[in-house]
C-alpha cells in the first residue's frame, strides 16, 4: 500500500475520488430548499375554545397563523378557526391586542376570520380537512383544503379535550377521536388529498384521540400535548413563578406544548430541524424539567418514518432566521414550564379576577358567583356520573366499571356510535358535561365498553338526575 500510494497517478485518482466523495456527501447534506418541496403547502389552525377564560387557545393560534405566514405559507392555503371573542372582549386589557407571551407582540393583527364565532364547529373543521366546500354550514369564508397528491398539510388544534373527544365552543358539541380519524383517511384515500400530512394537537388527554385509532400507513404523523391519561398545561398564568403574564392580565397567556413549538419554530432555522429534533425539544420542555409536575408527556404516533423530514416541507421557515441553526438557537437557559392544569385555568381566571377587583363592585360579585357557579356545576358532573355508574352496576362495581383503565394501544372505546348516544343522553338528562365534564369521557366510554346501552343509560340518567335538575344551572 505504502509503495503504491507513491504513484503519481494512484495519488490523483486518490485525490479526485475523495474529491467526487466529498461532493456526494455535500448533495446529501444539501438543506432542502423551495424547489424540492414540489406542491403547495397548507395549513388548518383551530383553537376549539371561547370565553375571555380561555384566551390562551385563540392566543396559540393566532400565534401559530403569524409563523405560518413568517414562514412562506400564503393565506390562500391557511385555514383559521376561532371563536373570535377574546380582542375584543371588555376583559382584555389591550383591546385589539392579543398576545401569546408575556413580553410578546400583538399575534391577532392580519390573522384570516375564515371560521368564527358558531361556525367554528366540528362539522365545518372536518368539511375543511376534507375540501368538502359542500358540507359547510354557516357563512364563513368558504376556504377548504382543496390540496392534491404532491401537498404537504400541517394541522394545529388547540383546546380543551377528554378521553377520545376534543371541545368545540358549543357547549354540547364535540369532535369525537374516530371521526378526526375517519376523515383523515377519507382525505389519504388513493393517495389523492395530501402526500404528507402533520398534526399538532393540545388538549388534555390528546394522546387518546390517535392511540390504537390513527394508522401508520396512511402518511399522517401526530404529536400530542400529554398522553391518553393525563391533563395538559396552561402556562404564562396569572401567579407563575416564573413567566406570569403582565399583571392586568388574570387570564394564561398560552398552552404549554403550544408555545414549545412555537417559540422553536420562531427562532430557528426549520430547513436545518426535523420533526423529530422539534418533538425532542417540545417533549423536553413540556415535561418541566422531567418532572411531569406542572407538565405532560408529549407523545407521536402515526407514520413515524415522516420524523427525519424537516419542518420546513410543512411549515417554511422565517427567512430571518436563516443563521440560526438549531445548535445556536438551543440555550441552556430555562424555560418557563405549565403553570396550570387547563382544567383549572378558568377558575384561577375568575379567583384572580375576583381578587383584584374592587371590594363591593359589581365586577367582584360576579367573578364571585362565576367562581361558586363552575364549583358547583362541577361537583354535579362529577355526582351525577358516579350516580349513574351506581345505577347501573351497584355502587362498588360502578365504581371499577367508571375508574377503568384499557391497556395502552386501545382506543377508548370500540362502538363509537354508543359513546355518542351515552354522552347525549347524559346531556339531555342531567345538562352540558361542560368543557370541565369532558374529564369524564372515559367512564362514559366504559359503561358502552360494558355493555350498557341507550334504554338503559336513559333510564339510569333520569333517576341519578331527576333530584339535580339542569334547570338549576
Ligand atoms: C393500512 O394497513 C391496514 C392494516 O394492515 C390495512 O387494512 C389498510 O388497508 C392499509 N391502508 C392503506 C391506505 O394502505
Ligand atoms: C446569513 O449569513 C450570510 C453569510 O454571512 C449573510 O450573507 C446573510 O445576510 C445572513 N442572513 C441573515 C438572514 O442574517
Amino acid at each position: 500500500m505504502a509503495r503504491l500510494s507513491c504513484s503519481p497517478l494512484l495519488l490523483l485518482l486518490l485525490v479526485l475520488s475523495s474529491q467526487l466523495a466529498l461532493l456526494v456527501a455535500g448533495e446529501f447534506l444539501r438543506l432542502p430548499s423551495e424547489k424540492d418541496v414540489v406542491g403547495t403547502r397548507w395549513a388548518v389552525l383551530i383553537a376549539g375554545s371561547n370565553g375571555y377564560y380561555n384566551y390562551r387557545h385563540q392566543a396559540d393560534v393566532c400565534h401559530a397563523y403569524q409563523i405560518m405566514k413568517k414562514g412562506g405559507l400564503k393565506d390562500e392555503n391557511i385555514i383559521v378557526f376561532m371563536y373570535d371573542d377574546i380582542a375584543g372582549s371588555r376583559d382584555n386589557p389591550r383591546p385589539g391586542v392579543i398576545i401569546n407571551h408575556p413580553q410578546g407582540g400583538d399575534v391577532y393583527a392580519g390573522v384570516p376570520k375564515d371560521y368564527t364565532g358558531a361556525d367554528v364547529n366540528a362539522n365545518n373543521f372536518l368539511a375543511a380537512l376534507l375540501g368538502d366546500k359542500s358540507k359547510l354550514t354557516g357563512s364563513g369564508s368558504g376556504k377548504v383544503v382543496t390540496s392534491g397528491p404532491d401537498d404537504h398539510i400541517f394541522v394545529y388544534y388547540a383546546d380543551h379535550g377528554g378521553p377520545g373527544i376534543l371541545g368545540m365552543p358549543g357547549d354540547e358539541e364535540y369532535l369525537y377521536a374516530n371521526d378526526l380519524v375517519r376523515t383523515l383517511e377519507k382525505k389519504h384515500a388513493g393517495g389523492a388529498g395530501y402526500k404528507s400530512l402533520v398534526f399538532y394537537l393540545e388538549a388534555c388527554e390528546s394522546g387518546s384521540i390517535f392511540e390504537g385509532l390513527l394508522p401508520g400507513n396512511i402518511s399522517v404523523y401526530a404529536t400530542t400535548a400529554a398522553n391518553a391519561e393525563e391533563s395538559s398545561w396552561g402556562t404564562y398564568c396569572p401567579g407563575d413563578d416564573e413567566g406570569a403574564p403582565p399583571p392586568e392580565y388574570d387570564t394564561c397567556l398560552g398552552d404549554l406544548y403550544s408555545v414549545a413549538w412555537m417559540e422553536d419554530s420562531d427562532a430557528h432555522n426549520l430547513n436545518a430541524e426535523s420533526l423529530k429534533l422539534q418533538y425532542e425539544r417540545v417533549r423536553d420542555r413540556t415535561s418541566a424539567g422531567g418532572t411531569y409536575s406542572l407538565g405532560s408527556h408529549v407523545m407521536q404516533y402515526g407514520d413515524l418514518g415522516l420524523n427525519d423530514q424537516s419542518l420546513f416541507v410543512y411549515i417554511g421557515t422565517n427567512p430571518a432566521n436563516d443563521n440560526a441553526s438549531f445548535v445556536q438557537g438551543s440555550s441552556s437557559r430555562r424555560l418557563p414550564g405549565g403553570g396550570v392544569n387547563q382544567r383549572d385555568a378558568d377558575l384561577v381566571h375568575f379567583w384572580h379576577k375576583y381578587r383584584r377587583s374592587a371590594e363591593g363592585s359589581a365586577e367582584k360579585g360576579e367573578a364571585r358567583r362565576r367562581l361558586v357557579e363552575t364549583m358547583a356545576r362541577r361537583s354535579r358532573v362529577d355526582s351525577s356520573v358516579e350516580l349513574i355508574g351506581g345505577l347501573l352496576f351497584g355502587s362498588e362495581e360502578g365504581a371499577k366499571v367508571l375508574d377503568a383503565v384499557r391497556s395502552a394501544g386501545q382506543p377508548v372505546v370500540d362502538d363509537w356510535d354508543c359513546l355518542k348516544s351515552v354522552v347525549r343522553t347524559f346531556q339531555e338528562r342531567c345538562g352540558p358535561l361542560t368543557q370541565y365534564g369532558m374529564k369524564h369521557m372515559r367512564s362514559l366510554a366504559n359503561l358502552c365498553n360494558a355493555g350498557v346501552r341507550e334504554e338503559a343509560m336513559d333510564k339510569a340518567a333520569a333517576q341519578a338526575c331527576a333530584a339535580n335538575p339542569s334547570s338549576l344551572f
